[in-house]
């Protein structure tokens, strides 16, 4: 469908398709740029591209999503548009050696946009992917993420870390990624069949850019300088403890970051084991600490979140960047539509995702 929609805005066949996924992070928020370890999953949503190299510098993107073919350049700014994680990631790839001086694409995509669930993690991959793929390029999937990262921080301007773009380089649905982002090692672990993980968005629509993320990141910076070191995830008690003389507020990250780290860690060990309800648990205290400790919910989600919980998933979170966006909530199979049905009637705002 893909080519089709191609070949109708450029009169040609494209050399090349991709899928890349959207992720949900089951555990382990704002620490993949501390160190920590963090646990998402793709998810059966995602970025369909379409693409043909060009030689003449010029970038031409068509959408379904949007009514104008976008007009760039490869050696283009941003200029806030939704064509910029695609232009940031030609220009990595040409700049890298690796990708062509310009590229007609078609794309669509059925993630919804601002909602945490990684859609311009998933288009930048999806283009790196394609132009190594027709380069015959020798770079790993995990080379992709960290140029699909650098995209997102020196292109963008956006200082998030490398989760997203491990989760979608790497991870398949049906699979969580437990992921170290300090060494970028990972294992996969099959998610199991007796529970589904229910994506929802709360309708509180957020973008990540907006800054809210970036004084999480700023304040993580201050817990780096007065402890010393990168990974604060990986903190002691007592080192945790050290740093009491720090704001409340900057401390109480501080805590997050090591609680978070220590709960996903025990989060992918249960469920290796299948201990469900243990896995649950970790989900809901994750929320908590989110809530109060890193303050990165508002009270829509912490009500959506409450609600899954008290409705009968065995755990429910905020998944993502935060100040809005999507929960996440594991739900025995079972109990799956009753819940969804009840969840949403009493939350008229909140959409199903996945
Ligand atoms: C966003 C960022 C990720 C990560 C999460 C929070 O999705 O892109 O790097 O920090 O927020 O866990």
């Amino acid at each position: 469908m893909i080519a089709e929609e191609f070949e109708k805005l450029f009169k040609t066949r494209p050399e090349i398709s991709g899928f890349t996924p959207g992720r949900v992070n089951l555990i382990g928020e704002h620490i993949d740029y501390n160190g920590g370890r963090v646990l998402p999953t793709a998810l059966n949503l995602g970025v369909t591209l379409a693409l043909s190299p060009r030689t003449d510098g010029k970038i031409r993107i068509g959408s379904d999503k949007f009514d104008d073919v976008a007009k760039r350049s490869i050696g283009e700014a941003t200029s806030d548009h939704w064509s910029d994680y695609i232009t940031g990631a030609l220009q990595i790839a040409h700049t890298e050696g690796f990708g062509p001086k310009g590229a007609d694409i078609a794309v669509t995509t059925n993630l919804p946009f601002g909602a945490g669930i990684s859609s311009s993690a998933a288009v930048t991959v999806c283009v790196l992917r394609a132009v190594r793929d027709l380069s015959g390029g020798k770079l790993t999937d995990t080379d992709l993420a960290v140029l699909a990262r650098r995209v997102e921080n020196e292109y963008i301007g956006m200082p998030c870390g490398i989760m997203d773009q491990m989760a979608v380089a790497i991870a398949r649905p049906g699979q969580a990624l437990s992921l170290n982002t300090d060494t970028l090692n990972f294992d996969l672990i099959d998610l199991p069949k007796t529970h589904h993980m229910a994506v929802i968005h709360s309708g509180v629509f957020r973008q990540l850019n907006e800054g809210r993320y970036k004084i999480r990141k700023e304040e993580c910076d201050q817990i780096k300088a007065a402890a010393g070191r990168e990974d604060i995830c990986r903190m002691s008690d007592s080192e945790l403890d050290a740093l009491r003389d720090l704001p409340d507020d900057i401390f109480r990250r501080a805590r997050h970051c090591v609680n978070e780290h220590r709960r996903t860690v025990a989060a992918a060990d249960a469920l290796r084991e299948n201990r469900m309800e243990d896995f649950g648990a970790l989900m809901n205290e994750s929320h908590i600490s989110m809530r109060d400790d890193f303050e990165m919910s508002v009270p829509p989600v912490d009500a959506l979140v409450e609600d899954a919980q008290n409705f009968g998933a065995t755990g429910a979170r905020l998944t993502g960047g935060g100040f809005g966006g999507c929960i996440v909530a594991c739900v025995a199979h079972e109990k799956l539509d009753a819940w969804r049905e009840k969840l949403l009637a009493a939350h008229p705002n909140a959409f199903w995702v996945a």
